[in-house]
């Protein structure tokens, strides 16, 4: 069974996806690893994440071991990350991997959730159950700035939000595999549900189809 889980960035759909797996003892994929992990060995070789060549090699050479890297998590590698996340050649590159961890998952599970923005519409269109979690970009920016204050980084709420409203632009408006919402994903706001309320509201689809 595969479950997409796609939609912008602090949607809840990380969590969400994260509890859907433990439920179901399903393998987890947090696919924006991938190209935040690309993104940061462009950066590392001093190349530009805009230049298609540089993005393109160092996706071909990718090891999925960085996503373990802590540097991942970071603002400086979200943005690297929707950049590259735009060039062609990247997104070709990660489509393998993607596909493989869904239909083999591994440690032998009955199935697999995969978090991202394309999810639904371009690595899995036949994907079990499509869910599209989604927030106002102003609650997605009042969660990430709280997020950074509490891990002690300085944060300015109209830049985060900024910052944001760029990126979900560019996520939105690039040609290849643009963020959107399939036809048959069942959309989740999260924006005024908590924790508890939005995972059940992802689970009911699920459950219909088990
Ligand atoms: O989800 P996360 O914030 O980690 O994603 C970082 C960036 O990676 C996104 O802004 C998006 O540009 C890109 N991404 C993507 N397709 C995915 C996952 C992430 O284009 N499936």
């Amino acid at each position: 069974m595969i479950i997409a889980v796609d939609g912008p960035a602090a949607s809840g759909k990380g969590t969400i996806a994260r509890r859907i797996a433990r439920e179901l003892d399903f393998a987890y994929l947090d696919t924006g690893l991938l190209y935040r992990g690309v993104g940061v060995m462009v950066l590392d070789r001093g190349g530009n994440p805009e230049d298609p060549e540089a993005a393109t090699r160092a996706a071909e050479s990718f090891d999925p071991a960085l996503m373990a890297d802590p540097r991942l998590r970071g603002d400086e590698a979200a943005v690297a990350a929707s950049k590259v996340a735009a060039i062609p050649g990247v997104r070709a590159a990660m489509l393998e991997f993607q596909r493989s961890f869904g239909r083999t998952p591994p440690d032998g599970r009955k199935g697999a959730v995969l978090d991202g923005r394309d999810i639904g519409t371009a690595i899995f269109p036949d994907a079990d159950v499509k869910l599209f979690i989604t927030a106002a970009v102003e609650v997605r920016a009042e969660r990430r700035h709280k997020e950074l204050l509490e891990r002690g980084s300085p944060s300015i709420y109209a830049r985060v939000l900024q910052d944001m409203q760029e990126r979900d632009q560019r996520d939105r408006s690039r040609s290849t595999a643009p963020m959107a919402i399939a036809p048959d994903a069942v959309v989740i706001d999260t924006s005024a549900l908590d924790v508890e309320a939005a995972f059940q509201a992802a689970m009911d689809p699920i459950r219909k189809k088990q």
